[in-house]
């Protein structure tokens, strides 16, 4: 049988040496594991408009729904703001899970111990912590149309954007996070804006459809999009799985990220429909953005980077033992004190570079023979 596949698409900013470190993770597993992946890699986003005048060819885009996996760094760059929109670093990654159709993005925050007196909110607000916000990632008011800034009636300007979901893409991202449930503590909290939007209403509707018919045994609660934000860090250990739409799920999702300590930790997976491999297509990346500031300096945290790729051992390949290893060789270097930059807090700790960070997850994939 062919080795599984993956595509890595580095990207901009601290994308590429995020993802060096993830390529050491991957070469231990083809060393000392006998899981050899196929790997190869390409640009996206203002890397790759640098070189082809677009964020993504259709090349790359080929390519990538040929893998089995994607692992993406990260997109954009102070450098791009000037591009029109139609080119600007973004687009490339929102053509990927469009086109890929990854409509279940799934973003767990989890608190690692070591980081509990790191996080903004009290220890015992977030210690333990285990939720996993799923976004819906391929519809919405991110693709609705119509869309686009026209001249008004007045001489002006007027800027649209369509909030749009049809009842399918509801009820598929709905069932997708019922399952995950039922793998975990078989809650679900779906959040919109149903006092103020047809579209929140339709959204709570047919979650509400798909739960009762396919799905009674799991415990099913809604709330509003605005004061789920407020709970998110008033109470975060009241939910287990919560299900939102594309936009308020990429504001819910940062909110969720610091009450793990820092972006710089949280990964994220993308999942379409299972293909004919009984795969999934798949796109991995870290919620963090490119931090173009922090740049070329080994400033960056590669641990979201790192759990994204251990989301694609488990989701893609199967392989939830050893994805739970990558999770407990990082739970182990924080234990030990490690940080990078973003990680240093007042309680101190062992400042280490992205590279050292890598290393230092290596050492303790090795530990866990
Ligand atoms: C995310 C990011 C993206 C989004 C950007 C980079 C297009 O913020 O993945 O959360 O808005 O979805
Ligand atoms: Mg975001």
């Amino acid at each position: 049988m062919a080795n599984p596949s993956i595509l890595i698409l580095a990207g901009d900013g601290i994308g590429p040496e995020v993802m060096a470190e993830v390529k050491k993770i991957i070469g231990w597993f083809g060393d000392r594991r006998g899981i050899a992946f196929d790997v190869t890699e390409d640009l996206v986003g203002g890397s790759a408009y640098d070189v082809h005048g677009t964020p993504l060819t259709d090349a790359t885009m080929a390519k990538a729904q040929a893998v089995d996996a994607v692992l993406l760094g990260a997109v954009g760059g102070p450098k791009y703001d000037v591009l029109d929109f139609s080119v600007k670093p973004e687009r490339g990654l929102l053509r990927l899970r469009k086109e890929m159709d990854l409509y279940s993005n799934l973003r767990p925050a989890q608190c690692f111990d070591a980081l509990a007196d790191f996080s903004s909110l009290k220890r015992d607000v977030v210690a333990g912590l285990d939720i996993m916000i799923v976004r819906e990632l391929t519809s919405g008011v991110y693709f609705g149309e119509p869309r686009g800034i026209f001249p008004d009636n007045e001489g002006g300007r007027v800027g649209v954007n369509t909030q749009r979901y049809t009842t399918d893409e509801i009820r598929r991202v709905a069932r997708s996070a019922f399952e995950l449930a039922r793998r975990r503590g078989n809650k679900v909290c779906s959040m919109e804006k149903a006092n103020v939007m047809e579209s929140g209403i339709l959204w709570r509707e047919e979650v509400q459809w798909v739960h009762d018919n396919e799905y009674p045994d799991v415990e099913l609660s809604h709330m509003y999009a605005d004061a789920g934000a407020m709970q998110l860090v008033r109470w975060p250990k009241q939910f287990d799985v919560i299900v939102t739409d594309n936009l308020f799920g990429d504001l819910l999702s940062d909110c969720a990220a610091m009450l793990t300590g820092s972006l710089g930790m949280l990964p994220s997976a993308s999942l379409g429909a299972p293909t004919e491999s009984g795969r999934p297509k798949a796109l991995y990346e870290p919620v963090h953005g490119s931090a173009p500031d922090i740049a070329g300096q080994g400033k960056a945290n590669p641990i979201a980077c790192i759990l994204s790729f251990a989301m694609a051992l488990r989701y893609s390949f199967d392989m939830g033992e050893e994805a739970t290893r990558v999770e407990r060789a990082v739970e182990a270097v924080l234990a030990d004190g490690a940080r990078t930059a973003d990680l240093m807090g007042p309680e101190g700790g062992v400042p280490v570079s992205t590279a050292g960070m890598g290393d230092l997850i290596v050492k303790a994939l090795e530990a866990s023979l």
